[in-house]
């Protein structure tokens, strides 16, 4: 018999990779969804089965972290032997806006697993995965972060998983529960959410790339990050239950990087070198060169010509609107103890994140630009 997991966060950018991740090892996984007025499973519409399909590997169930009732139900059905708390109001300038409802569904929702799973008796069976991250160390009070640096969180997001982050432990302490927090630093992928500044980059520099937008707006180009791609990551996760006992992980690269840079690198996937110059709010990149033959290999000779005509063109500004109340400014992380102890190494640096991202985008664009072709309406949402 294959374990049950359950994930909650299933239709998210970890949730998918997670789900399609442990089908393959031969779990039972169960998901939990919220209600939307529109389906929102497209990043797992791959692996569904209907209600009606027999021995179904992967299945569904409406929940919200905010609901402790409904929490408590899905686990008494599920009986999960492991539980993947991935949900979360995960949006870091988002959560300055809705600072109560990012307390009640990162903060107290992780204790609303943790209680049920007490209260249902479970605490034996069922090991618990609380997705913890990196934004806990904030104002970095060192560098690298490890599992022992102080936190100094800098955001409602960031104060909220840091109540997740210690109940798990004190969950762990008082009643001997297998609970481990993966102290996760910044992932990324194809998948990521559309907001997060590593999509919005590869998304826009392919929409500029084939004359489908003028520019992009960011916010702070010297913010640092140790970015890696999802897909190792959830991997760690999984790592991380499995072992004989819980402890918290530190899960990076090791490496950083600013998001002017990610910006070079992505222009630079399609053959397009960019040049920066002033400061502050006042810091603009322009077109200051391109690689013909790449281009063509990459975005494809039809877009030659317009592309040439990008050369000496303002493609970056930056937006006051996107700076954060507070920032975290730094984050590099330390991943000695989980390349000891778990045995995981990421398989993908961060050239290889941003060619799979790249690839995807450009793809995508193509396919919106033929659409745009035949009179359709092709939006460009900027947040
Ligand atoms: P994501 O793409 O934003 O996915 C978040 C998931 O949580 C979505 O499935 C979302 O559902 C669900 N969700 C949000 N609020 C909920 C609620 N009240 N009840 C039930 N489900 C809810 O995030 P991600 O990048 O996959 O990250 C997964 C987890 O890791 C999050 O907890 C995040 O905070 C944490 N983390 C992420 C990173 C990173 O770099 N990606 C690093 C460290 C930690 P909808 O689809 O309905 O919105
Ligand atoms: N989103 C966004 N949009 N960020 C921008 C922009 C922009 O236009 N311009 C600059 N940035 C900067 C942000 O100020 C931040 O310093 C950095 O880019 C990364 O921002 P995000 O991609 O939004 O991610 P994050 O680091 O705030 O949070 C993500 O990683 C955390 C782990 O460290 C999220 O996935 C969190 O859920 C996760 O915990």
């Amino acid at each position: 018999m294959g374990k049950t997991a359950l994930i909650t966060g299933i239709t998210g950018q970890d949730g998918a990779y997670l789900a399609e991740y442990l089908i393959k090892k031969g779990y039972t996984v169960h998901g939990m969804k919220r209600r939307s007025s529109l389906f929102n499973t497209d990043r797992i519409d791959h692996l569904y089965q209907g209600p009606h399909e027999k021995e179904r590997k992967l299945i569904l169930h409406y929940g919200d972290l905010t609901d402790s009732m409904n929490i408590t139900r899905i686990i008494q059905e599920v009986q999960p032997d492991e539980i993947y708390n991935l949900a979360a109001m995960s949006h870091v300038k988002v959560s300055f806006d809705t600072p109560e409802y990012t307390a009640n569904a990162d903060g107290i929702g992780t204790l609303r697993i943790l209680e049920s799973v007490r209260l249902l008796g479970l605490t034996e069976k069922t090991r618990v995965y609380q997705a913890s991250t990196s934004e806990l160390y904030g104002l970095v009070q060192e560098i690298p972060q490890k599992e022992t640096t102080p936190f100094y969180p800098r955001s409602p997001y960031a104060v909220a998983k840091l109540y997740g982050y210690w109940i798990t432990v004190n969950y762990r302490e008082a009643y001997g529960m297998h609970a481990s927090n993966g102290i996760l630093f910044n992932h990324e992928s194809p998948l990521r959410g559309e907001t997060f500044v590593t999509r919005k980059i590869t998304r826009a520099v392919s929409r500029i790339a084939l004359s489908m937008q003028d520019k992009l707006f960011l916010g702070n180009l010297s913010a640092q990050r140790d970015w890696g791609h999802a897909k190792d990551y959830v991997r760690a996760m999984y790592l991380i239950l499995q072992q004989d006992k819980p402890s918290d992980y530190v899960i990076a690269t090791g490496i950083t990087t600013t998001v002017r840079d990610f910006v070079k690198m992505s222009f630079a996937e399609l053959g397009l070198e960019v040049a920066f110059s002033g400061e502050g709010v006042n810091e603009k990149g322009k077109i200051a060169g391109i690689n013909e033959k790449l281009f063509i290999e990459k975005a494809g000779a039809e877009y030659l010509e317009n592309a040439k005509m990008l050369v000496g063109k303002e493609v970056v500004a930056v937006d006051k609107a996107y700076f954060r109340p507070t920032e975290v400014e730094l984050l590099i992380g330390d991943p000695t103890k989980s390349r000891t102890l778990l045995g995981w190494t990421p398989e993908y640096d961060l050239p290889a994140l941003v060619k799979d991202m790249m690839r995807s985008d450009v793809k995508e664009v193509k396919k919106n630009a033929l659409l745009q072709k035949e009179g359709y309406r092709i939006l460009n949402y900027f947040e």
